[in-house]
């Protein structure tokens, strides 16, 4: 890239991470369980419905205790900004209590001056794969309208106790994953097999209508606030030129800009109502609901990590590995240590796929290359990892967002996923790294929760310093 490339002025450069991968403490200071509690194995397995002590999430990094530690590192590399969750079950720790746990608010209150001490906008995600074990067992997560009432209760209560320290919020972490991962997504106990179509898809109806209340409170409680969606970006490809091909790609498309455009436009498009018509679905709507739907969200976030394919040949209809949604791989792909294919020039084409399609700022708030370190002592005597793949991936992505800021897209920022060592989402891991610091923790439970600088780490610190123009 032309050295003299700068991302714009007031770019929010940092990285992202959700409470339950990284703060442990899960039962301290009154919080409930939540579902993760009993994913000891992660999102793509079913859960154990019990604790068990194997699960790396109750403990995770012990963030809850090292927060300091930790955003003192992250300002180190001049981080601008830092996205995190709110653990609903800290505030409400079964979800449908009429009062808040005032320790759990305290906990974000002190988190969050932290980092505004040092200048780093918090940006929240408000639910994250971890609703309260509670009203998923008792009302069966969103299926239940009641739902609704619950998560409107919580976020008042946040937007009204961070109104002034908290300006950028996400109404639900990837809400479009909720038709592969009912339970994780959409805290639905009913297991899949059984769920209806028309169960799931009143769910996702009213994770939509929560989200829009969530825009309309919150500019009522600050005008200034930036309320956004969060879904998983993934390109899809024909695996062959074949118009059918070419179909299967449109109708693949269709289950995701769908969670998009009812929150940027405020109205289901046409081609859901078809399938929701094809499908013998009838999303039942309350009186008030089509005016909720029209407070539309102010940018659009999203995860990016891969691309995929989709063909109409059953023959070829394999589902590869890889993040949350996916579908059938790409030949001309190589794919990381877990199978996810790695597709830097996809995030382009997403990136102005969106863009094209809604003209709203577009905020980068996961992208990254979960890997397994290796822990050296080097020639100073300082313990580093010389994690050169995880920049050169990191490095090609941002060459593509800058190709996509010069295509005219308008990028709020980027936060790359897991800047600090965490458990991850899909296998509950400690061994798939993805951070610029590394935590000395594994699976086995063993290790000394150091935090060490990673060479990526000071490779992340020269891009932000220089406003990209390093790259
Ligand atoms: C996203 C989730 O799907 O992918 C994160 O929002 C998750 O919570 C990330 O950690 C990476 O997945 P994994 O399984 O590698 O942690």
């Amino acid at each position: 890239m032309s050295k003299t490339f700068q991302f714009p002025n007031g770019f929010l450069w940092g990285g992202s991470v959700s409470a339950n991968q990284i703060e442990g403490a899960y039962q301290e200071d009154g919080k409930g369980l939540s579902i993760q509690d009993i994913m000891p194995n992660g999102i793509q397995t079913p859960p154990t419905n019990e604790l068990t002590e194997d699960n790396m999430k109750l403990f995770a990094i012990d963030f809850y205790h090292r927060y300091k530690e930790d955003i003192k590192l992250l300002s180190e590399m001049g981080f601008k900004v830092f996205r995190t969750s709110i653990a609903w079950s800290r505030i409400f720790p079964k979800g449908d209590e009429l009062e808040p746990n005032e320790k759990g608010l305290q906990f974000y209150d002190d988190l969050f001056d932290e980092c505004l001490k040092y200048g780093i906008e918090p940006l929240v995600t408000i639910s994250h794969y971890e609703t309260p074990l509670h009203l998923v067992r008792e009302y069966d997560g969103w299926a239940n309208r009641k739902m609704v009432d619950f998560y409107e209760r919580y976020v008042r209560t946040i937007f009204e106790r961070y109104k002034n320290k908290v300006k950028y919020w996400l109404t639900f972490n990837e809400i479009n994953s909720i038709l592969e991962h009912p339970f994780a997504s959409g805290g639905i106990n009913t297991p899949k097999d059984q769920l209806s179509k028309q169960a799931l898809y009143q769910a996702v109806h009213h994770e939509f209508v929560a989200s829009a209340l969530a825009v309309k409170i919150g500019h009522e409680i600050n005008p200034d606030f930036k309320i956004g969606c969060m879904v998983i970006a993934m390109p899809i490809y024909p695996l062959t030129p074949d118009p059918n091909d070419m179909i299967k790609v449109m109708e693949a498309d269709h289950k995701n800009t769908g969670f998009t455009d009812v929150h940027v436009r405020g109205y289901y498009p046409g081609y859901m109502k078809r399938y929701l018509k094809d499908n013998g679905i009838t999303i039942h709507f309350e009186p008030g609901d089509e005016e909720i739907l029209k407070n539309t969200v102010d940018f659009i976030s999203f995860s990016y990590y891969q691309s995929s394919c989709e063909t109409a040949d059953p023959a070829k209809q394999i589902k590869g590995e890889g993040n949350l949604i996916g579908g059938v791989p790409n030949p001309l792909l190589t794919a990381s240590d877990w199978g996810w294919q790695i597709d830097p020039q996809g995030l382009r084409y997403i990136m102005n796929a969106m863009y094209d399609r809604y003209q709203k700022p577009l905020f980068i708030v996961e992208n990254g290359l979960g890997a397994v370190d290796e822990l050296i002592t080097d020639e100073n005597g300082n313990k580093t990892v010389h994690d050169d793949y995880r920049i050169n991936y990191l490095k090609e992505h941002l060459l593509q967002v800058a190709e996509a800021i010069k295509d005219g897209v308008e990028l709020m920022g980027y936060a790359s996923w897991g800047c600090i060592d965490l458990v991850s989402a899909t296998t509950a891991e400690m061994k798939k790294r993805y951070g610029y610091i590394y935590v000395d923790r594994h699976d086995d439970g063993s290790g000394t929760l150091e935090r060490y600088r990673k060479k990526s780490f000071y490779w992340y610190k020269d891009v932000i310093e220089s406003n990209g123009s390093s790259l």
